[in-house]
C-alpha cells in the first residue's frame, strides 16, 4: 500500500506533518527521502511546532541527532546525510524505544539499520518550484492504521 499525496506549497507540507502528529505515538518512527532542499527538515519543524516543542528545530547535520525532550513526547531529529551510512557508535537502535517520536532524515542512507515498522515519506519535485508529491509507504499495522487516520 502506498499512498500519494500533492503539496502544493511549505504550508501544505507543514499540516500534513500536524496532521500525523495529530495521531502520533510511542516509538513513531517517520524516515524522510528526498533530495535536498525538498522539504524534510520543514516536515520535521510542523511536526515539532505541533508538539508544542518550544526550542527551533534546526537541521541536525553537525550532530546527526538533536534531542527535543520539552513536548508532548520527545522527539529526536536525526540526519544521516553526512554518515556515509556507517552509524558505528550512534546508538541509533535505542532511539527507536525510548518512547518518542523519531524522524530521520535520509533515511534511505541507512535502510538495513531501520526499524521494521515505519512510516516511509519520500518527496519528489513536480512541475513547479514549490509543488511536491508526497510517497508515503507504512510499514506494519500501526503505520497502516495511522494513514488510514490522516490521509
Ligand atoms: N512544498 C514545500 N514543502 C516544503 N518546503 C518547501 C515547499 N516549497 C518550497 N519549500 C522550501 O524548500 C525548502 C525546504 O528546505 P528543507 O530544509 O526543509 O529541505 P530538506 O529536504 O531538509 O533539505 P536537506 O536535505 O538539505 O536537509 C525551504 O526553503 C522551503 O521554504
Ligand atoms: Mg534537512
Amino acid at each position: 500500500m502506498e499512498y500519494k499525496v500533492v503539496v502544493k506549497n511549505e504550508l501544505e507540507t507543514i499540516e500534513l506533518a500536524q496532521n500525523f502528529e495529530s495521531e502520533k505515538f510511542p516509538n513513531m518512527v517517520i524516515c524522510l527521502n528526498g533530495e535536498m532542499g525538498m522539504g524534510k527538515t520543514m516536515f520535521t519543524k510542523g511536526f515539532a511546532d505541533a508538539m508544542a516543542i518550544k526550542d527551533p528545530v534546526t537541521s541536525p547535520t553537525f550532530n546527526i541527532i538533536k534531542e527535543y525532550p520539552d513536548g508532548e513526547l520527545p522527539l529526536y531529529h536525526i540526519d544521516v546525510y553526512r554518515l556515509d551510512g556507517n552509524i558505528d557508535g550512534l546508538g541509533l537502535e535505542e532511539y527507536y524505544t525510548k518512547g518518542g517520536v523519531v524522524i530521520i532524515e535520509w533515511a534511505d542512507m541507512i535502510k538495513k539499520d531501520l526499524p521494521a515498522e515505519r512510516l516511509e515519506i519520500r518527496f519528489k519535485m513536480m512541475d513547479d518550484e514549490n509543488r511536491r508529491v508526497l510517497v508515503i509507504k507504512p510499514y506494519g499495522r500501526q503505520y497502516e492504521d495511522l494513514c488510514e487516520a490522516v490521509l
